[in-house]
């Protein structure tokens, strides 16, 4: 409903300033010089983005202050495929995606994970179809994409949760290492997607969740391969949203979610100094509740937003002093138990 009405008054504005425009006659363009006619068309876009911008930032207050009940969507009866579901933060998200009654279609290279996230999710009333697929092999995304379609359906919502993090340095990551990264943290985005996206492009409706991380929006040591792999998915994602919005599929929603450190082992040994690691049950409401209410990007905690473009506006100098000095993140990450 809420969304129905922000359409509503977008497009009047839309149409307000397409009026505008149409409403010149003719004949005064016509005798106007060209560069004029731009100045006037480029001032009309101004007015219409000031008159966006004060909707939108009013939208969004509102938004906030509303009871979840009357801005979030049901996924009752909805396929969600989570990937890398075996263990972590995807188990959790499996967990409350079933809770909400969605079928939920676990992904994972670890075949007992799957049968115990599966195992998890019936057990508590819930319904969950299990695969073993290593994410590293697109055909096997492929083939494994189609055997979902034929056994559980088209999936409405996708999560490309799974990832790898080595935790070395540039000169210890072998070759393969930092392939296998690549595969997995984001090429694998492009195969899921790819295989899913079709049918929701059709149906106009669905949601592609990209989980990025912190990582991915400011590098950070013994973190080239995965740091980059994470920068790749945000420019993902956010190319993925221009695309959906430009062709029209207003339906299909995106969100990209970057996250700190979460204790779920992936980053064992690191002692952040700022903030606590997070914990993967709360990460996941806290993402679901992001998907529910069709957020496009989030990050958690939603204070490290605050950070992030210090490094922009800083000299580089003090950038590196906040970074070494007061949050100490490089001594962090040396606590961090290499993989592999
Ligand atoms: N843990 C953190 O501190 C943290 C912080 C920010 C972002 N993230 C991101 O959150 C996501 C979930 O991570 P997590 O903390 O739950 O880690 P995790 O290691 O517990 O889970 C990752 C899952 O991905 C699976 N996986 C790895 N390679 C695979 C492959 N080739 N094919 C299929 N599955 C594969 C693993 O088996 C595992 O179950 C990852 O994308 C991670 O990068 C984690």
């Amino acid at each position: 409903m809420a969304t129905t009405h922000r359409h509503a008054s977008v497009a009047a504005l839309e149409a307000l300033a397409a009026f505008a425009r149409s409403a010149q006659p003719a004949r005064l363009i016509a005798v106007l010089p060209r560069p004029v006619v731009e100045v006037l068309s480029a001032a009309a876009d101004v007015v219409l983005v000031a008159l966006l911008a004060v909707y939108y930032v009013l939208e969004a207050a509102v938004f906030e202050l509303l009871p979840r009940r009357f801005t979030s969507k049901s996924v009752d009866g909805q396929v969600v495929l989570v990937t890398g579901a075996a263990g972590g933060l995807g188990r959790h998200l499996a967990a409350r995606f079933a809770r909400l009654g969605a079928t939920v279609v676990v992904w994972d290279i670890n075949q007992e994970g799957v049968t115990e996230t599966v195992r998890r999710v019936v057990s508590a009333g819930g319904l969950a179809f299990g695969y073993s697929v290593d994410l590293a092999d697109k055909q096997a995304v492929y083939r494994t994409a189609a055997l979902v379609k034929r056994e559980v359906g088209a999936v409405d919502i996708l999560v490309n949760n799974a990832g790898v993090a080595f935790g070395r340095t540039l000169m210890q990551l072998t070759d393969q290492q930092i392939e296998t990264t690549y595969n997995v943290n984001i090429l694998s985005h492009y195969w899921t997607t790819k295989a899913f996206l079709p049918e929701m492009m059709r149906s106009n409706r669905g949601h592609v969740v990209t989980v990025s991380s912190v990582t991915g929006l400011m590098g950070c040591y013994r973190c080239t391969d995965y740091s980059a792999s994470k920068f790749a998915t945000v420019g993902f994602h956010e190319s993925l949203f221009t695309e959906l919005k430009v062709l029209g599929y207003d339906g299909v929603h995106t969100t990209l979610v970057c996250p700190y450190f979460i204790d779920t082992g992936m980053f064992a040994g690191v002692k952040p100094r700022l903030l606590p690691m997070l914990e993967p049950g709360q990460a996941a409401d806290d993402i679901v509740d992001a998907v529910l209410t069709n957020q496009v990007t989030v990050t958690l905690p939603g204070s490290v937003r605050y950070l992030l473009p210090l490094k922009s506006l800083f000299p580089s100098k003090l950038s590196w002093a906040l970074m070494y000095r007061l949050m100490q993140g490089p001594q962090a990450m040396m606590g961090m138990k290499p993989k592999g």
